[in-house]
Parts: C-alpha cells; sequence; structure tokens
C-alpha cells in the first residue's frame, strides 16, 4: 500500500503574492498539480493534500482532480506539525508514505519512481531525496555516510559555518514507513531557529535512514521566491521546446519562444521568434506561426500561418492565412482557405470557408457565408449600448471599403455594398445595396 501526501498548507510568504504559493503557474499547470503528476507512476492507493493558507481556494481549484483527499493544516507551524495532521486520516494505513512538498515543481516520474524503488529494496525506515547544490543556500543540509546512511537533517538557518559548508541538500521528497514514522510524529518538537515542527527532524529519530542522489539537480529545485519561479519556468520551458523538438517541430529561436503544458503538434510545424502558445492548443501539421504570435487556447488546422498576431479561444481551419497584426478573439470560427489580414479584429464569428477580411475591419457576432469578401475598413456595428447583436452576411457577398454594417442586419448571398454605405436595413439576395450620400458637383465654385 501507498498514501503520497503533498505539502501544500505553507503561504509562501517569500513570494509577496496574493496567490497561494501552490497555486502559482509554471508553463501552464499550477506548482501543485507538477507535484502531484511526478507521483503519477505509482498509482498511489491514497492521495493527500495538505492545505492551510486559503485553504477553500486551493481546494476550489484542485476539486476536479480524482481521489484527492484534502487535509486542513490550521495553523501553519511547519513540515512536522503538516505531516502530524495525517494522523487522522491514515489511522488504519499499513504501508508506505510518500511525501513531497508542494513548491517542487521539476521532479520527473521516474526520479520518484527510483525513490520508492530504493526505499523497498533497501527496508530502510526513511528513505529521502537529495541533491548535491553549487549553492545550497536555505536548503536544509543532509549529513551521511558514504553508503548512503543519513544521519540527520539540519535546516540552512540552524546549521554551524562548518555544516553550511556541506552542500548535500534535502529535496523535501521522502518515502516513509508510515507506522513508524507515525509513531516520532508526537515526539517532535519546535526546538530551532523558527519554532516550528520541522518534518526534517523525524529522520535522526527513526533507526535508519538512507538518501538517494539525484542525478540532474535541477529537479529538486524548489520555489520560495519569484526568482527560484523564474529559474524553474525556464527549466521546463527547456523541456518542452527539446520535447517538441524531438517530435518534429522547428523552432528558428528557440529560446525566445514559450509554450504551456497542453500544447500539441503535428509534423513540420515552425515556430518564428518571440512566439508563446498558452493554455490548450492543437497545431496542425506545417503549421507556421511567429515572428512574434500569441496563441491562447486555440486550435489551427494544417498549413495554417499566423504571422505577427494574437489568437485567444479560437478554432481555425486548414490552409488558412492569418496577420500580420490581426487580432482574433474568443469564440472565433475560422473556416478552411480563410483570409485574416492586416489590422482586423475578430470577435465570436464564423467565416465559412474561403472569406477574405484581408484590411482594417471589425467582424465581431457575425455569421459569413463562404467566399465572402469584406472590403477594407467594413465595420460590423454590433453593440448598441446596451445589447451585442448579430450581421449575417451570405454567400460570395462583397462589402466596399469603408460600409458599416448596423447590426442586427442580414445580407443575402451574392450582394454587393458600395463603398462607404452604412447598412441598417436587411438585403435581399443577388442585389447591390448603397447606403450613402449622393456626390454633389458643383462647377466653378472656387
Ligand atoms: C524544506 C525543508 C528543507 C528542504 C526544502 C526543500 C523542512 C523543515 N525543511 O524547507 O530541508 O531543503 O524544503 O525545498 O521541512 N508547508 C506546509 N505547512 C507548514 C509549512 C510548510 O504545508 O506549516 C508546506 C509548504 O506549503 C511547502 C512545503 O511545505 O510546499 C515546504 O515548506 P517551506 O516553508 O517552503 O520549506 P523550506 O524552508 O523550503
Ligand atoms: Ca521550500
Amino acid at each position: 500500500m501507498l498514501a503520497v501526501a503533498v505539502l501544500a498548507a505553507g503561504k509562501g510568504t517569500r513570494m509577496k503574492s496574493a496567490l497561494p504559493k501552490v497555486l502559482q503557474p509554471l508553463a501552464g499547470a499550477t506548482l501543485v498539480e507538477r507535484v502531484l503528476a511526478s507521483a503519477r507512476n505509482l498509482s498511489p492507493d491514497r492521495k493527500l493534500l495538505i492545505v492551510g493558507h486559503q485553504a477553500e481556494r486551493v481546494e476550489e481549484q484542485l476539486s476536479q482532480l480524482d481521489g484527492l483527499e484534502f487535509v486542513l493544516q490550521q495553523p501553519q507551524n511547519g513540515t512536522g506539525h503538516a505531516v502530524q495532521q495525517l494522523l487522522p486520516a491514515l489511522k488504519d494505513f499499513n504501508g508506505e508514505l510518500l511525501v513531497l512538498n508542494g513548491d517542487v515543481p521539476l521532479l520527473r516520474a521516474e526520479t520518484i519512481d527510483q525513490l520508492v524503488n530504493t526505499h523497498r529494496s533497501s527496508g530502510a525506515d526513511v528513505t529521502l531525496l537529495t541533491a548535491r547544490l553549487d549553492d545550497p543556500t536555505g536548503y536544509g543540509r543532509v549529513f551521511a555516510d558514504a553508503s548512503g546512511r543519513v544521519s540527520g537533517i539540519i535546516e540552512h538557518r540552524d546549521c554551524s559555518t562548518e555544516q553550511q559548508a556541506n552542500n548535500l541538500t534535502n529535496a523535501g521528497i521522502y518515502c516513509f514507513n508510515w507506522t513508524t514514522l507515525a509513531a516520532m510524529l508526537p515526539k517532535l518538537s519546535t526546538d530551532n531557529d523558527q519554532g516550528e515542527l520541522y518534518l526534517t527532524d523525524t529522520v535522526a529519530m527513526l533507526d535508519t535512514a538512507m538518501h538517494v542522489e539525484v542525478a540532474d539537480p535541477d529537479e529538486v529545485n524548489g520555489i520560495n521566491n519569484r526568482k527560484q519561479l523564474a529559474q524553474c519556468e525556464a527549466v521546463l520551458q527547456e523541456r518542452l521546446r527539446e520535447y517538441w523538438m524531438n517530435e518534429g517541430v522547428t523552432f528558428t529561436d528557440p529560446s525566445s519562444c514559450t509554450l504551456s503544458e497542453h500544447c500539441s503538434f503535428g509534423t513540420d510545424v515552425v515556430i518564428e521568434p518571440q512566439t508563446h502558445l498558452r493554455g490548450r492548443c492543437t497545431i496542425g501539421a506545417g503549421c507556421r506561426i511567429g515572428p512574434g504570435s500569441l496563441l491562447e487556447n486555440t486550435t489551427l488546422g494544417n498549413q495554417v500561418s499566423v504571422l505577427m498576431s494574437v489568437v485567444r479561444d479560437t478554432q481555425v481551419g486548414d490552409d488558412v492565412a492569418v496577420g500580420p497584426y490581426s487580432h482574433l478573439r474568443p469564440g472565433s470560427d475560422i473556416g478552411d482557405n480563410c483570409r485574416i489580414g492586416n489590422f482586423v479584429e475578430v470577435k465570436k464569428s464564423r467565416l465559412n470557408s474561403g472569406s477574405k477580411v484581408n484590411h482594417l475591419s471589425y467582424i465581431g457576432d457575425a455569421q459569413l457565408g463562404s467566399g465572402v469578401n469584406v472590403g477594407a475598413g467594413t465595420i460590423t456595428a454590433n453593440y448598441d449600448g446596451v445589447n451585442k447583436h448579430q450581421t449575417i452576411l451570405g454567400d460570395g457577398s462583397k462589402t466596399g471599403a469603408n460600409s458599416v454594417l448596423v447590426a442586427p442586419v442580414t445580407i443575402g448571398s451574392n450582394v454587393t455594398i458600395g463603398a462607404g454605405s452604412t447598412i441598417t436595413k436587411n438585403v435581399p439576395d443577388n442585389s447591390l445595396a448603397l447606403g450613402r450620400a449622393k456626390q454633389l458637383i458643383k462647377e466653378n465654385w472656387s
């Protein structure tokens, strides 16, 4: 039997944030979701999350996660106090308890597997993960012999200068035998610089403690402040880009681009410099994105190009060209072979195949048929000051430059709207509509 407990009750004082530390986002997932994911291979029998600071907010955000039990720690009196809160919940539990600090988001699932396997084969009371760090400042120091036996952990602030020179650090990841740990937990004391109950003190109290040193010290980066948050983001971005390059995506300037965890790409996608994909993005084969583009929660079909543009919560079909300087806002649905050009904003609108909005337009709350040609500067006036209204443009219609379509309005198929028209009434199929002042000429007037 295996239980996993994640320590997520702390405030994260050093972050200086209104957001609880464990909810800070990193490459599209929160810190705590990443920590939970690192134990995914083990299929634990119990999953417990210790919450405290802004507990409701943390619970609410994670309520969709399957089989997660929330355990309240109130007040937050240290990591040992946090684990003490598990005593009632795990009263009849017999097995291993894997404890994960909620602020260590870069752990690989394989590393956690290795820790648990080592623990099982050595028969120790606890096995913990360690790393040799070039700069161990702030981390607890682990005192161990050459055979891997640990005698104790001393927090950075409680170390003598001599002890601080030891760079073997505690990652905050432990596999305990639950029953032996449970017997020790009530004996913890607050005899330390912070006056808290430290989980790390149990290590010296247990008979046998072992450690496993990670090969890649980046994995155990803990996040206490914004600088460490940025460092972890950089490591995750590097991992994501490397993964997708191995899957056949080209980055012309990788380090200038960022991705989220929930992006996927077809083959032969090219990502040009200064391009960012956030949220859930699905990108088809042969797309070219950037330079200078931002996509969020967006699906692109195959062979789409997006140049210097912002695209959010939008669906795009195949063989579409977007940009330069287009803004596709939430709820847009762009059919195959469409063209969205320079300085065009589209919001909550459907464009059927082959329609073009090439220059300087606003298309909001509109339905365009196929093969529609929207002339330069056409505006759908969708808002009457209180409500939003729809504009419908039938197949094959064209609007002249600088037309205003005052919604609600329905324009039939194969209609031509004269340049400079303000259209306030419905227009039947196959007609020409003009709505502008007649040109007046006064000869020899000057
Ligand atoms: C802890 C370890 C340190 C280790 C480091 C690794 C202790 C005493 N020290 O230090 O040896 O090198 O992690 O990153 O354990 N938390 C609670 N309740 C509390 C206090 C903290 O749930 O009362 C949670 C926090 O939300 C956080 C985790 O425990 O996710 C670690 O707490 P933090 O205060 O960051 O510990 P460190 O000082 O980093
Ligand atoms: Ca920490």
